[in-house]
């Protein structure tokens, strides 16, 4: 496609986007809580503390998606820092409880039970696959003890089997029947009207974000012109690809993260797929394969080159600390463990019960953007969409609810 052609779409999409935006927020709105201070100088007292809160911060630190844990640890102990800079949460000293729960349902099992029953943990952020936060929130919600997902997108993360919520589960991003749509949309707009989609079906963020793009792409007119699942554990997709090079199709659908991605994006170049590729925030790592995946667009959260004050900030405070930009997950689990101890502080008490009822209250103004819950304790929040290209991940549209 030639550039200015796709620029004009990238326009008209955007300008789809803005005249289906709903009509402005009801004028009364909650109180928005004040963001921490910034970390008081070093020559400042040391703040003292009356006793201490212990905070889990459960994600994959080892397992096949390793810079997730990363991201997300650097995300949470950032804020944890800034908290206890400025004297802690209700003058308390918080105190993380860090474990690996390697993106996987048994280990993340293991973990939740672990800080829970062994640390005395009433407070978890985490975990980032939704894989492994549908298995704590079954824990979380029987044993009282509130949970945020910085970045589960699948909708049962806070849902009972019933459809009613989850009382003690939250997240701070937006879900995949959201996310599905916004990218099913964006394929539409550039024109295409065929999609071959892959998918692990025993995964439960792919699963759910193959069947929301295709539910979706459908609804726009498109046609799926194949489907193929494989495993998590496959490393050689060559003869589905072979099937997706002889479909037609114009679009890969390929909902996975970031290790999957590059092995199927090295072997469909290989395979001559000409289909562009999509996908969602799964894609999201210092270690996606920009080569690979050259050409391809997906969902994420924010944007670094997002203008907003609060953004600038933190991608500023974060470079100097670590030395690279935040990924969607630092900014996540950031965000998560300031709506956490505002809530805890909004409360006035450490109870998991009055701090769960204070979180489905509040109002935040976070980096990702404003946060208050639906009933189903999901944000209402933008999508952006990016594009892999020349070694760069370019921002593309933002995509509002
Ligand atoms: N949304 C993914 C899931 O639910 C996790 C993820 C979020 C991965 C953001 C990368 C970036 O499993």
């Amino acid at each position: 496609m030639k550039k200015q052609v796709l620029l004009s779409l990238v326009v008209l999409f955007a300008l789809v986007l803005v005249s289906c935006a709903p009509a402005a927020a009801p004028a009364e709105e909650a109180p928005v809580a004040e963001a921490p201070a910034e970390e008081a100088p070093a020559e400042a007292a040391a703040p003292t503390f009356d006793g201490e809160i212990k905070v889990a911060n459960l994600s994959p630190l080892s397992g096949p998606v390793p810079t997730f844990g990363e991201s997300t640890t650097n995300g949470f102990n950032f804020a944890v820092d800034e908290w206890n800079a400025k004297g802690g949460v209700l003058g308390m000293k918080i105190v993380p409880v860090v474990e690996d729960s390697q993106c996987t349902a048994d280990p993340a099992v293991n973990a939740a039970n672990k800080v829970i029953d062994q640390d005395g943990v009433k407070y978890i952020v985490g975990e980032v696959c939704s894989s492994a936060s549908i298995p704590i929130s079954q824990i979380a919600e029987e044993k009282h003890v509130v949970q945020i997902s910085p970045t589960s997108t699948n909708a049962n993360v806070t849902l009972n089997v019933d459809g009613s919520t989850k009382k003690y589960v939250f997240r701070a991003c937006f879900i995949d029947p959201f996310q599905g749509l916004v990218m099913a949309k964006f394929a539409t707009d550039q024109g295409f009207k065929k999609a071959f989609i892959m998918a692990d079906q025993g995964n439960d963020y792919v699963r759910g974000l193959a069947e929301q793009f295709e539910k979706h792409f459908v609804s726009f007119g498109g046609e799926v012109v194949g489907k193929e699942n494989y495993t998590g554990t496959d490393t050689d997709f060559s003869a589905i690809l072979t099937k997706v090079a002889d479909s037609g199709a114009e679009v890969l659908w390929l909902p996975d993260y970031y290790n999957v991605i590059n092995l199927v994006a090295a072997q469909a170049k290989e395979k001559g797929v000409t289909a562009v590729m999509m996908g969602g925030d799964g894609w999201d790592s210092a270690d996606l394969d920009l080569a690979a995946a050259d050409g391809g667009f997906y969902s994420n959260h924010y944007s670094p080159t997002d203008t907003r004050p609060i953004v600038v900030d933190w991608v500023a405070k974060y470079k100097a600390k670590f030395g690279a930009e935040p990924d969607a997950l630092a900014t996540l689990a950031y965000d998560a463990t300031n709506i956490l101890l505002a809530s805890i502080e909004k409360a006035g008490k450490d109870d998991p019960t009055a701090v769960a009822a204070a979180m489905e209250g509040l109002s935040y103004e976070a980096v990702s953007g404003k946060v208050t819950f639906d009933a189903q304790h999901n944000p209402i929040k933008s999508a952006v969409v990016l594009q892999v290209k020349d070694g760069a991940i370019n921002f593309i549209a933002s995509v509002a609810p």
